[in-house]
């Protein structure tokens, strides 16, 4: 696999990659990978002839208060797994590659970056899209795989590429889970042992919920339940339980349509998010 640095070997090296027609899937990714990325390389892989990965943690993405320091890096050992993986190159530029003096350009999406973890995390979804349009402007992908997980960030991600005309397919990929439901994050990392096994009431919650709701329970009754069972499992807070339209994440009263379960709550001093579709 090859690591590229600096902008302009990149380019080289997907020109080459390219060479008589081969087509490109990027994974984008903050590193300290698992399962759940891998899963993402997996399906790239199903979409063309060279996989790219690219692992950079975006400082414009993580608030003031947020984890940007502590976030686990481990180059090493995803190097290791990329290469055991088959990947042909791997984009790891440095924050000054990324944001030379001077940069001072910024991409809102209007709308879906403003409900839920939007409103927790100011500007959160504008350092994503920021970062998403720069990495595909640089690496030029035909396919890029997200995880369904992130499901905000991967809306703000399809409406980017539709307003702004940009060449490339996103495949969202199903959510990797522990055996126990938990979804795979690299944030579990900083969960400790009690705070690990607590947080299976998370998946537990979302089921439960989505049951209730499928079978023609009160939607807002449903969602202040699902936060009081998170609380008196052990959780410190909820941020939000929230049932919404799964294409404009607009909040739903009833459920009449393809909508999405999403959940972000904190545990051991961890903030969680997941979701679930519910479709009637
Ligand atoms: O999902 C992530 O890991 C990040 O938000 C992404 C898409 C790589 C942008 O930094």
């Amino acid at each position: 696999m090859q690591i590229f640095r600096e902008i302009s070997y990149l380019r080289a090296g997907i020109a080459a990659l390219r060479a008589g027609g081969a087509r490109i899937a990027m994974v984008p990714t903050m590193g300290a990978l698992h399962a759940g990325h891998m899963a993402l390389v997996e399906e790239a892989r199903a979409h063309a002839d060279h996989v790219v990965v690219s692992i950079f943690v975006n400082p414009t993405q993580f608030g003031p208060n947020e984890d940007l320091s502590a976030y686990p890096r481990r180059e090493a050992a995803d190097v290791a797994l990329l290469e055991a993986a088959g990947v042909a190159a791997l984009w790891a530029p440095g924050v000054e590659v990324m944001y030379p003096e001077g940069f001072a350009s910024s991409i809102h999406v209007a709308g879906l970056s403003e409900g839920l973890d939007g409103e927790w995390r100011p500007g959160h979804f504008d350092g994503v899209a920021t970062v998403v349009a720069k990495l595909f402007n640089q690496v030029r992908p035909d396919v890029a795989c997200f995880g369904e997980k992130d499901f905000q960030q991967l809306a703000v991600i399809r409406r980017l590429v539709t307003d702004f005309d940009l060449d490339v397919e996103i495949v969202g990929v199903p959510t990797r889970r522990d055996t126990d439901g938990l979804a795979l994050s690299s944030r579990n990392a900083y969960l400790g042992e009690n705070a690990r096994a607590m947080a299976v009431a998370l998946p537990e919650m979302l089921v439960m919920t989505g049951e209730a709701v499928l079978s023609g329970g009160d939607v807002a009754a449903a969602l202040a339940d699902a936060e009081r069972h998170l609380v008196a499992r052990g959780f410190e807070s909820v941020d939000y339980v929230a049932l919404v339209d799964s294409h404009s994440l607009a909040p739903l009263a009833r459920l009449d349509r393809p909508a999405r379960l999403l959940v972000a709550a904190r545990i051991g001093g961890t903030r969680l998010i997941d979701n679930i579709a519910v479709n009637p």
